[in-house]
């Protein structure tokens, strides 16, 4: 059987960090497509609105052929099997991580037994990273230099500036 095999990457990606990249990165060279797929509706508040986060991952993931951003609502695995993927890709950063990844892994394969949960570990340099840690240091000034593409950084600077200066989020 030579049926392409497409993994979606699902997240919030409020922003992208170099641990999501480095992951996309694993995943790209391992199946045929990956898929970042961006949740629409995410009950946290987020900082950049869907477009910004989709924007964002389009220019930080263009360099990689095979790999494409969506966007989905609703269920992960009605989307994954809309689009045809066997694979839901995950990353696992820590001991901390397992234990909510390992239950929506469960929980998605009770919905739909035929998609696999692959999860893969990050570069030891980004296993203590998360969007809301970058978010978190960003806004009290400090830096996250090496931590985010260059142009997240940027956007990251000017909605801090805006939020300071009393202007919109
Ligand atoms: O980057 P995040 O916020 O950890 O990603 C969480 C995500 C988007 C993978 C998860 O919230 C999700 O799959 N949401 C879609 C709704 C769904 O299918 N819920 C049941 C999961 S078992």
């Amino acid at each position: 059987m030579d049926r392409e095999i497409i993994a979606i990457y699902p997240g919030s990606f409020d922003p992208v960090t170099n641990g999501h990249l480095d992951i996309i990165e694993r995943g790209s060279g391992i199946f045929d497509r990956v898929i970042v797929a961006v949740l629409v509706n995410i009950a946290k508040d987020p900082l950049f609105t869907l477009e910004e986060r989709l924007e964002m991952l389009r220019d930080a993931t263009a360099r990689w052929p095979n790999v494409v951003i969506d966007t989905f609502d609703g269920l992960l695995v009605s989307y994954a099997a809309e689009r045809h993927a066997r694979v839901i890709l995950r990353g696992i950063r820590a001991v901390t991580d397992f234990e909510y990844e390992f239950q929506m892994a469960l929980m998605n394969r009770r919905m739909s037994p035929g998609i696999e949960t692959v999860f893969m570990v990050p570069s030891e340099a980004y296993s203590y990273l998360s969007s809301s840690l970058v978010k978190e240091v960003s806004a009290l000034g400090g830096s996250v230099t090496g931590l985010v593409p260059t142009d997240v950084e940027r956007h990251l600077k000017i909605r801090i500036q805006r939020k300071e200066s009393g202007r919109e989020v």
